[in-house]
């Protein structure tokens, strides 16, 4: 029997990604594509002092109750609303994600939609395929320029900013909304309703909280051009799913593409896979060899730092070290 610490990870991962665990800890290890907390884990909770996770794995008030010893929780991803942070702050649980690692890849997965959805790609593609590619059309196929067109983004941060970098070498003009001025960027921040009344493409780079779920519904679809195309690779929740199918089909908006669902993953009857003009994508947005072993890194770091009580160079809540 070790006496090193036991560690909940969720998920298998490839063993180099998470080699700087070797020996530090003694790790109890859930399935490769683990959905939930695998029964033979949660048996573990008990004696678990760190829990590396994923954001499919929910962390609630059950779930840490469970777990009276814990000392530290890593969440593999930079979003962290798979977690009930103010729990775990409470109970003196400090909690690490992952930025900046994956700020590049999830800026070109948005761009890779922004561009299939801006020209049809998917339809298009489809129709090549099933022998609907008679001729050259003229008139067939036709989808939106890029240049000169206006990017609406919505949630300034690293990976907005990201987008804009690379928006602005398509020719784009490009605008925000954010809850922070950010005056070196040089660009116009307009109020929500504004950016949707005048935006040519809508991206959506906020994290989901309660203020940002459903930020995109029946009301805000409502003020977006008819013309114009949602892009989505921050967190399903934060649109409305069945407002967004009823815009998509009634031409209210022109397209959407999608990174993240709500529910995730989204079931192969779901009606959205009907439309010929959205995209969806299963939440890939970081998935990149470079990006993926880099947030294992990353989240391992913090996990460390948890177990030998240091400060998490990553901590979403630093109020603990307050207490
Ligand atoms: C991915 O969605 C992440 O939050 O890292």
């Amino acid at each position: 029997m070790s006496d090193l610490q036991v560690v909940i990870l969720t998920h298998t991962l490839p063993e180099t990604w998470i080699a700087s665990l070797q020996g530090k800890c003694q790790l109890a290890t859930g399935p490769l594509d683990a959905t939930f907390l695998a029964p033979e884990l949660e048996a573990r909770l008990p004696e678990a002092e760190g829990l590396f996770c994923l954001l499919t794995i929910p962390v609630r008030e059950a779930l840490l109750e469970k777990a009276p010893r814990l000392r530290v929780i890593s969440n593999m991803a930079v979003g962290y609303d798979n977690i009930d942070v103010a729990t775990c702050t409470q109970r003196g649980i400090p909690v690490g994600n992952t930025p900046g690692v994956l700020t590049e890849g999830t800026a070109d997965l948005t761009m890779a939609l922004l561009l299939s959805v801006a020209r049809n790609l998917p339809a298009a593609s489809q129709d090549a395929r099933e022998g609907r590619w008679k001729t050259w059309s003229p008139a067939g196929w036709l989808g939106a320029d890029l240049n000169g067109a206006t990017l609406g983004i919505i949630g300034m941060g690293k990976i907005g900013q990201a987008v804009a970098q690379r928006a602005r070498g398509f020719g784009m003009r490009i605008v925000y909304t954010d809850e922070v001025e950010r005056p070196t960027l040089k660009l116009e921040r307009l109020s929500l309703d504004e950016l949707l009344q005048t935006s040519d493409f809508v991206s959506l780079h906020v994290p989901l909280t309660p203020q940002t779920r459903h930020l995109i519904d029946e009301k805000t679809l409502g003020m977006m051009k008819r013309t114009a195309r949602l892009i989505n690779a921050a967190r399903g929740p934060i649109v409305d799913s069945l407002a967004l199918y009823q815009a998509l089909k009634n031409g209210q908006i022109a397209g959407a593409g999608l990174d993240v669902t709500d529910p995730e993953p989204l079931p192969p009857d779901h009606p959205l896979y009907s439309l010929p003009n959205c995209l969806i994508v299963p939440h890939i947005g970081s998935a990149t060899m470079n990006t993926r072993r880099q947030m294992a890194e990353l989240a391992c770091e913090n996990l460390l730092a948890g177990l030998e009580n240091r400060r998490l160079p990553n901590c979403v809540n630093p109020e603990v070290y307050k207490a």
